[in-house]
């Protein structure tokens, strides 16, 4: 042996003592041993070999547990990772979808069962963009998991209205002019009806003013309204319509329109009266 090879079998003995015997049965199973393994560790920081090593063998058990496992054949479905049976009962049917466990219920609505109409905002909790009603509550679909909904009612806004008859907070809006550019507004929607149940129940808000009694069916307020309704943001500023009409469907009582779309009549007689300045 030469004195080259002798320097280069001290080297390895001295890096392989920083190894532990795991760490040493995983390299010499992946067929590093001798030359290559000295090259290998030479390249690589022994802590940072370990840190690898360690992702390596847990990475091994990983797939050994799936492969020991019933469902493995289902959770390797080709273009599907991590993947869940999923049964959900969306606008009345059910559903069945097979997604990734990481999926958000708001792109499985979406992505997989083509239901847009609920938007993608902020896409972290922000904006209320994204509201859907599960199981009767408001819940921002952009931080459920679909996996947390399995065997749950889910109510998006294609599902609110009852075939060509809209919803009565869907007509409100239309009458109170309650969107602008309507981004918001299947959130916002979705929002009020699940509202409506909570002031029923007698849920508190911020600003409920008697905490110790919650009565069911609360009356509320423009100001109740408001805070409820803060966690949907319209960028539009349409707020005075989403209030009127949400105090609307709340009442029962009809409210006059503040605002309409003038008649060809009422145009007509603006122009002539240099008026079309004030045409809303
Ligand atoms: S998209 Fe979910 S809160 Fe904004
Ligand atoms: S109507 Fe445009 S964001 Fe609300």
């Amino acid at each position: 042996m030469d004195d080259n090879q002798e320097r280069q079998d001290f080297d390895l003995t001295e890096s392989d003592e920083q190894l532990s015997a795991d760490e040493k049965t995983l390299l010499d199973e992946l067929g590093i041993v001798g030359a290559a393994r000295r090259k290998f560790l030479e390249q690589n920081m022994a802590a940072a070999l370990g840190t690898f090593a360690f992702h390596l063998l847990a990475k091994e058990e990983v797939f050994a547990t799936l492969a020991a496992s019933p469902d493995a054949v289902f959770a390797s479905t080709a273009g599907v990772e991590n993947a869940v049976k999923v049964l959900l009962k969306i606008n009345g049917s059910t559903q069945r979808l097979e997604v990734d466990s990481r999926t958000v219920l708001l792109d499985a609505l979406r992505e997989r069962l083509g239901l847009t109409g609920t938007k993608k905002g902020c896409d972290q909790g922000q904006c209320g963009a994204c509201t859907v009603i599960v199981d009767g509550r408001r819940v921002l679909s952009c931080l459920t998991l679909a996996a947390s909904c399995e065997g749950k009612e889910v109510t998006t806004i294609e599902g609110l209205a009852d075939a060509d008859n809209l919803h009565p907070m869907q007509a409100a809006f239309i009458k109170h002019d309650g969107f602008q550019c309507g981004y918001c507004t299947p959130g916002q929607i979705c929002s009020a009806v699940a509202l409506l149940q909570e002031a029923k129940n007698g849920d508190v808000s911020h600003v409920t003013n008697n905490l110790r009694t919650s009565p069911q069916n609360l009356e509320l307020s423009d100001e109740e309204i408001r805070e409820r309704m803060s966690g949907n943001i319209c960028r539009c500023g349409a707020y005075p319509g989403i209030v009127a009409a949400i105090k609307e469907v709340h009442s029962g009582r009809e409210t006059a329109q503040t605002r309409h779309f003038a008649s060809d009549e009422e145009i007509a007689i603006a122009f002539n009266e240099g008026k079309a300045d004030e045409i809303v």
